[in-house]
C-alpha cells in the first residue's frame, strides 16, 4: 500500500508535546500593569495585603478539613458537616481572594509551602484534638483573619481601592463573623439534659 504524503509529518502532529521548559513570564512580587483606572502603589498594597489574607485563608481552610476529618465524641455528626460546610465556603473565599489579586495585576500565592511560610496562623499538631480546642483553635484562627482585614480594608477604602475594600467587607469580613458565631455556640456551657 502506497504511503500518503506527509504521513511522517502527521505522525508527529499527534504527538503530545510534554516536558516542555520555559521562563516565567511574571516574577512573583512583580506587578503587571492592568487598565483598571488604580495607581501602582495603591495595587501593590492591596495585592501584598490581599496574598496574606489568602495564606490565612487557605490555612483557616485547611484547619477546617483537619477537624472535619479528626472530630470525635457526641457532636460528631453536627460537627463533622459544620466543619466541612465552613471549608466549602472558606474554599470559595480562597478562589475570590486570588482572582482579585490576579485582577489587580499580581501574582496570586498558590502552593502549599508557599502558604506555610506566610501564614501568621499558629501551626497545628498532626495530632488529634478534643472538639473544644479545635473550636478553640479555629476560632483564634478567625480572629487573626478577621484583624488583619479590617485593617487592610481600611487601607484599601482610603487609597481608593474600593472592590478590594468591598471583597474584604462583604465577602471576607461578613463571613468570618456568621462562622465565629455558628462555631461559639458550640463552646457556650449549658445543660444537655438536666436545666440548672
Ligand atoms: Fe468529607
Amino acid at each position: 500500500m502506497p504511503r500518503p504524503k506527509n504521513a511522517g509529518a502527521s505522525m508527529d502532529r499527534a504527538r503530545p508535546l510534554d516536558r516542555q521548559k520555559a521562563h516565567e513570564i511574571q516574577a512573583f512580587g512583580h506587578l503587571t500593569r492592568l487598565p483598571i483606572a488604580l495607581s501602582e502603589s495603591t495595587a501593590s498594597q492591596s495585592v501584598e495585603n490581599l496574598n496574606q489574607v489568602l495564606a490565612d485563608t487557605f490555612t483557616l481552610r485547611d484547619l477546617y478539613k483537619k477537624h472535619h476529618w479528626q472530630v470525635a465524641g457526641p457532636t460528631f455528626y453536627q460537627l463533622h458537616l459544620l466543619y466541612d460546610k465552613h471549608y466549602e465556603e472558606q474554599n470559595e473565599l480562597v478562589d475570590t481572594l486570588a482572582e482579585r489579586i490576579q485582577m489587580l495585576g499580581g501574582l496570586t500565592l498558590a502552593m502549599a509551602p508557599d502558604i506555610a511560610e506566610t501564614t501568621i496562623i499558629p501551626r497545628a499538631p498532626k495530632g488529634r484534638e478534643e472538639v473544644p480546642a479545635q473550636i478553640s483553635r479555629l476560632l483564634h484562627a478567625h480572629e487573626i483573619i478577621l484583624k488583619e482585614a479590617r485593617t487592610m480594608a481600611r487601607l484599601a477604602a482610603e487609597s481608593g481601592d474600593d472592590g478590594t475594600n468591598d471583597l474584604l467587607v462583604s465577602d471576607l469580613i461578613r463571613l468570618n463573623e456568621k462562622q465565629v458565631w455558628f462555631l461559639s455556640e458550640h463552646v457556650v456551657d449549658v445543660p444537655l439534659v438536666r436545666a440548672d
